[in-house]
């Protein structure tokens, strides 16, 4: 493993933090040494004021803040200077207070969804890293704000749940000790069935030995490591454990583990993934997105302080387009963390490009900001050297980030500056690389799933078309695309969903006319005949957006080839554009020969459709 890192977004900075560096303070002066003397920039002098904790202030050659504040203003003065612009002179504080970033890891060193690698900490059932590149990750993350790293997947297996038990603690404790220079708490995923494996006869929230089972823990986790930020949980949902099984809610299950750890001032995060993953195709009373709002709404207000409840930015799970989760505009006595997905699952897997901060700044439109007090991000790191598997998919980290930080940056922006400190290019190949990014979504959805039509990837791994791979599998995600139609209604006459929304939003969807077209699919079901606002009928629509998605495709193959990046990201984008290129074919001809197969329709521009 011990090769020097890649440098990713931040180049200036060209040699490892010294151990003994074991505060941000410490990592501060170090990386404003160094970072300014490679710049040739002056190096501002720190006045670290406790009380200031996150928030910093930069004001002509002294950076003021706390800890980790003054490192998060030195990173940001040394990013400022690189991209060649001022540093921000107000002072800076965090939209969110809690940025989280989830890892998918296994304590065998696979990650779950992970497209950059094995994982960056666990091998051999056991937590072990490199030194160097978890310096550099710890770098990344503090030079954009990240706060909280839970170390493994939500899907706790077998040796990932001894993190928090005797066994696992003092590895533990020296990852959270590696991580907490640079202002990073630990978090990880339990199990919430963990007190059967130590022989109890239950796991029911409301048993007293459970409780006390879980005080202990808490005890213990905190003994080791005083600052640890709190647990993650996944219940009832995919087969894990969970409240259900003893006929308790999830605010009794959530409640009785934020207790345990409320004396050490822990957070409680638990997930609102829930629905029926057995569903039979044949039903139609049960319509999957339905389900969290189903299975959360009616408890708002019953969930503890400390309690996060993290919900998914969509109602099923990640696709390309899903309108904002109902749930989250449904429990305003609760607090709500906002769930986004780096690990490109459905998106392309960090082979296909798919920059996602205008994602995020439509999110932010539909959700005000305000509505949820945390976010959480699954990861999409590894042990790549670029850390990342596709050298761009750096900019969603990045941009992440800044999003959690400011969800109000201009994604533009944003874009743009993690491009110029990454590359800089000259200006018109940099204007190029930025353009790409911020269509590069747009350009996915055309090829894989324009109008709001999810699903349609090959089953369990999730890269490629397979138009009727979920169609009649048990998880809930169908289309039922016929000879005449295609899409769900989910309006009121339909499955209801709509009905979860407030008036406001509803009036939006409500009808095929008002509804935007990239979600007309998902909340109508439409004729191919169906005329859209433009006049094209929705097959022509179907054919025009797969056929333009792929020539969009292929356009940025010709655009990447003169951007002369430096290696090795060139050969790495390359490479990666390549296999986009034939993921986007084979996304259009798949989908275009399914829809005329059943349609019978012929493309009115006579390209080619397979028989
Ligand atoms: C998706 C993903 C799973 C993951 C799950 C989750 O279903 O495919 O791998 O475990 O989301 O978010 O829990």
């Amino acid at each position: 493993m011990s090769k020097v890192p890649r440098r990713t977004w931040l180049p200036f900075l060209d040699a490892d933090i010294p151990a003994n560096c074991d505060t941000p303070a410490k990592v501060a002066v170090h990386e404003l040494a160094l970072g300014c003397a490679a710049l040739g920039v002056s190096t501002p002098r720190l006045a670290v004021a406790p009380d200031l904790g996150e928030y910093y202030m930069i004001d002509g050659d002294t950076i003021a803040g706390g800890e980790p504040g003054v490192l998060y203003g030195a990173y940001a003065y040394m990013m400022a200077k690189a991209a060649g612009e001022q540093p921000p002179s107000s002072l800076q504080k965090p939209f969110y207070p809690l940025r989280m970033l989830d890892s998918w890891d296994n304590a065998d060193g696979s990650v779950e969804r992970g497209y950059a690698g094995r994982s960056l900490w666990f091998e051999g059932g056991k937590l072990c890293w490199d030194g160097p590149r978890i310096r550099q990750l710890g770098r990344m993350l503090a030079s954009v704000g990240v706060n909280v790293l839970c170390v493994n997947n939500v899907n706790v297996r077998e040796d990932a749940a001894l993190l928090i038990e005797d066994e696992g603690l003092p590895e533990l404790r020296k990852l959270a000790a590696a991580f907490r220079p640079f202002g990073v708490r630990l978090m990880v995923s339990i199990e919430f069935s963990r007190p059967i494996a130590h022989g109890m006869p239950t796991a029911d929230p409301l048993d007293e030995g459970v409780q006390r089972f879980w005080r202990k823990r808490a005890d213990a986790v905190w003994a080791a490591i005083p600052d640890f930020a709190g647990f993650l949980v996944k219940a009832d949902s995919e087969h894990r454990p969970g409240p259900f099984t003893y006929g308790r809610t999830h605010a009794e299950g959530a409640n009785m583990l934020a207790r345990a750890i409320a004396p050490h001032g822990g957070v409680l995060v638990w997930r609102a993934f829930v629905y029926n993953c057995m569903q039979d195709w044949r039903d139609t009373s049960t319509d999957r997105p339905k389900a969290a709002y189903e299975t959360y709404a009616p408890l708002d207000g019953q969930f503890d302080d400390n309690v996060l409840l993290q919900v998914k930015n969509g109602p099923f799970d990640f696709q390309v387009r899903e309108p904002v989760s109902p749930t989250l505009y449904a429990m305003p006595r609760t607090r709500l963390a906002l769930e986004v997905q780096l690990a490109q699952e459905y998106t392309g897997q960090q082979i296909d490009i798919y920059a996602m901060p205008p994602m995020w700044r439509e999110l932010a439109e539909a959700l005000p900001p305000r509505t949820v007090s945390a976010v959480a991000a699954v990861s999409n790191l590894g042990r790549d050297d670029n850390y990342t598997g596709h050298p761009f998919a750096a900019v969603n980290l990045f941009g992440y980030g800044r999003f959690a930080w400011d969800p109000h940056a201009d994604p533009e922006a944003v874009v743009r500056r993690w491009a110029r400190l990454s590359y800089h290019l000259p200006k018109d190949r940099e204007d190029a690389l930025v353009d790409l990014l911020m269509h590069s979504r747009e350009i996915y959805e055309k090829y894989t799933a324009p109008l709001g039509l999810g699903w349609m990837v090959n089953p369990h791994n999730h890269y490629g078309p397979n138009p009727s791979g979920y169609e009649y599998d048990l998880w809930g995600t169908y289309h039922k695309a016929n000879r005449d139609a295609v899409g769900i209604d989910r309006t009121a006459a339909g499955t209801g969903y709509l009905l979860q929304y407030p008036e406001k939003l509803r009036a939006q969807y409500a009808t095929p006319e008002a509804c935007p077209d990239n979600l007309k699919l998902f909340f109508h079901r439409l004729r191919y005949d169906y005329r859209m606002a433009d006049g094209r009928t929705l097959i022509q629509r179907i054919y025009d957006d797969h056929f333009e998605g792929c020539a969009g495709a292929e356009r940025m193959g010709e655009t990447l080839a003169a951007l002369d990046l430096p290696e090795p990201d060139r050969t790495e984008a390359l490479e990666r554009m390549e296999l986009q290129i034939k993921n986007a074919r084979e996304w259009r001809d798949v989908v275009n020969t399914f829809f005329r197969r059943l349609s019978g329709a012929e493309d009115e521009k006579g390209r080619k459709i397979y028989d």
